[in-house]
């Protein structure tokens, strides 16, 4: 049986540190109001016009595939999720396609917000598994900056999201019990509203927006409080399902590799399945909420800092806008 397997990570954050301390600067918040509420410290963001989304995830994917000891033109698909793609139209994984300078290989973009390297990965598992496809790139990248509204109007939001990209090459694993044991995926519509960004839409007169003063609707809102509690129950529903389905329980977990959404609802998890703080990756206080990209960067520093070995049970999870979740298992 074919299953797929991590064979490369990588990562790229912009240089431009942005501290609570610079926040406090912009609107009215606090160093110790942000660690508190979400655990973030610092996040990074782009110089506008230098940098852009297709561009940080060009960046991971080169690193990916360097690590894997593979080059663009191995690649046989491209699996890129974003919330902030640089057009409304095409994605951004076409965009990779040409800088990365692959074939004229298959590129799709998938817009599940903080689930999508999740779901992404999911999708190059059924590809790589199905034996049609070799080497897929999952590339998760996002750049918020440009979209959040730094003003006091605009804080419960501005505060928490940040700049990046990661990503991994997927590859064919015929080693019993290794790789990616297992996928799930969830999402309840009805609360679209609660975590969304209005515009741009095919439904808004764009003119209007701008001169009616309907520019808030061009700027992410969030009902924080709705988010934290089905973030908190859908984390660990989705872990546990992934767990029965593998026949593992959560003392078998060597790291959880959780979305990076907010240190509180981490811990909260931590907390509802009893696990120890050694199980549990976070760097959330370095780059804030990277959403697609979260996943991919705590999995590439993890390995990097040992967290990560060979043989462990590693577990992800991710809840997000839509709302959407899903979690995966893998044997490294
Ligand atoms: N700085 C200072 N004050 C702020 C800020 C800020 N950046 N943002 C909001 N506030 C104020 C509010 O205006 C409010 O003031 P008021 O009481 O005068 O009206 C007050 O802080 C609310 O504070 P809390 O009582 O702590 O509110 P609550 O307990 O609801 O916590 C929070 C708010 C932190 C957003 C919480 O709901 C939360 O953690 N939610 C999860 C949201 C999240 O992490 N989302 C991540 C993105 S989604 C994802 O990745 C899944």
């Amino acid at each position: 049986m074919i299953r797929s397997r991590i064979l490369g990570l990588g990562k790229a954050l912009p240089d431009r540190v942005v501290s609570n301390f610079d926040l406090e600067k912009l609107m009215d918040t606090s160093d110790e109001w942000i660690r508190q509420r979400s655990g973030i410290s610092e996040r990074r963001h782009i110089v506008p016009g230098e940098e852009s989304t297709s561009g940080l995830a060009t960046k991971a994917a080169q690193a990916a595939l360097d690590a894997a000891g593979l080059k663009a033109e191995d690649l046989d698909l491209i699996v890129a999720a974003t919330l902030n793609p640089d057009h409304f139209f095409p994605g951004i994984g076409v965009f990779v396609q040409e800088a990365l300078g692959c074939n004229t290989i298959g590129a799709l973009d998938i817009r599940t917000q903080c689930t999508g390297f999740v779901y992404g990965l999911s999708v190059a598992d059924q590809f790589i598994r199905t034996g049609t496809h070799k080497h897929v790139l999952v590339v998760g990248a996002e750049v918020q900056s440009t979209a959040l509204d730094m003003t006091t109007r605009g804080r419960d939001v501005a505060v928490l999201f940040g700049d990046g990209a990661g990503a991994a090459i997927l590859g064919p694993c015929e080693e019993e019990g290794r790789g990616v044991l297992d996928t799930r995926l969830h999402s309840e519509g009805k609360w679209a509203k609660e975590l969304w960004l209005e515009a741009p839409s095919a439904l808004l007169p764009r003119e209007e927006d701008i001169d009616s003063g309907l520019a808030p609707r061009w700027f992410p809102v969030m009902n924080g409080r709705k988010v934290f509690t089905h973030a908190v129950r859908r984390f660990s529903e989705a872990i546990g399902e992934g767990l029965e389905a593998t026949g593992f329980g959560t003392g078998d977990i060597d790291l959880l590799v959780p979305h990076q959404a907010n240190l509180r609802i981490t811990e909260a998890i931590g907390k509802a399945l009893e696990l120890t703080p050694d199980q549990i990756y976070s760097n959330i206080h370095r780059y804030g909420n990277t959403t697609a990209a979260s996943i991919p960067i705590a999995l590439t520093e993890a390995v990097e800092e040992g967290r990560i070995k060979d043989g462990d049970l590693v577990v992800l999870a991710a809840f997000g806008s839509g709302f959407t979740w899903g979690s995966a298992v893998i044997r490294w």
